[in-house]
């Protein structure tokens, strides 16, 4: 089945561990996307905010939240107490997935798979073991279920202070976790509940921030 797993370094830091990264064939998704967009920040960051996948413009750069739900995140964290700068970010899957109508033209995002989270599970795992953050924010479902299991669920889990349970080669410690809505879900959806949906979120990354 698909499977990271045998593409991981045998040991080295998150250098060794993004050039890793780079070469992953452990499912199709490498195929269509444009680059491996690896986690981004310190191993000393304390807190670890993880998404689902890189999106449109994560693939064209390289780097994980610099597009559109990037910016509102950046913003949201700031609300929350969060400072951007000092958190490691990163995310469930590390290779854009989209739905293209014909060459030359936008590429949709698509969710990405069970297998495919499963897939990509042990990068994240490796991050998590090499940055031991204290709190772990899970952005959207994908996320959770990444980091929590397939019967995770955002609306009845969201806000509230869940442990992190062990991932294989996950870190030892005792890390905490708080779930709560991807950005892009208040990007998305009508406007009229927008303002609430942001005003969610906020409230969520504040429940993570006051445990740092
Ligand atoms: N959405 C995500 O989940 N991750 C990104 O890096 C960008 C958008």
């Amino acid at each position: 089945d698909y499977d990271a797993g045998p593409f991981l370094p045998s040991g080295g830091g998150l250098p060794a561990l993004r050039e890793a990264a780079a070469g992953c064939r452990g499912c199709p998704l490498h195929q269509d996307a444009t680059r491996t967009v690896f986690g981004s920040g310190s191993t000393r960051a304390r807190v670890m905010l993880v998404g689902e996948q890189p999106g449109d413009q994560e693939d064209r750069q390289g780097k994980p939240f610099v597009g559109p739900a990037g910016k509102l995140l950046d913003r949201a964290l700031e609300e929350a107490g969060i400072d951007p700068a000092h958190a490691y970010v990163t995310n469930a899957v590390k290779h854009f997935k989209f739905e293209q109508a014909a060459r030359g033209k936008r590429r949709i995002h698509k969710p990405p798979s069970l297998r495919e989270i499963s897939a990509c599970r042990p990068w994240l795992a490796a991050e998590l073991e090499l940055v031991d953050p204290e709190v772990v924010v899970a952005l959207g479902a994908s996320a959770g279920k990444s980091l929590l299991g397939s019967s995770f669920r955002v609306t009845s889990q969201r806000g509230t202070v869940l442990p992190l349970p062990p991932l294989a080669g996950g870190p030892s410690g005792e890390s905490l976790l708080v779930a709560t809505i991807h950005p892009s879900a208040v990007l998305r959806g009508g406007d009229a509940d927008r303002a609430a949906r942001y005003a969610g979120l906020v409230a969520d990354l504040k429940v993570a921030g006051e445990l740092l």
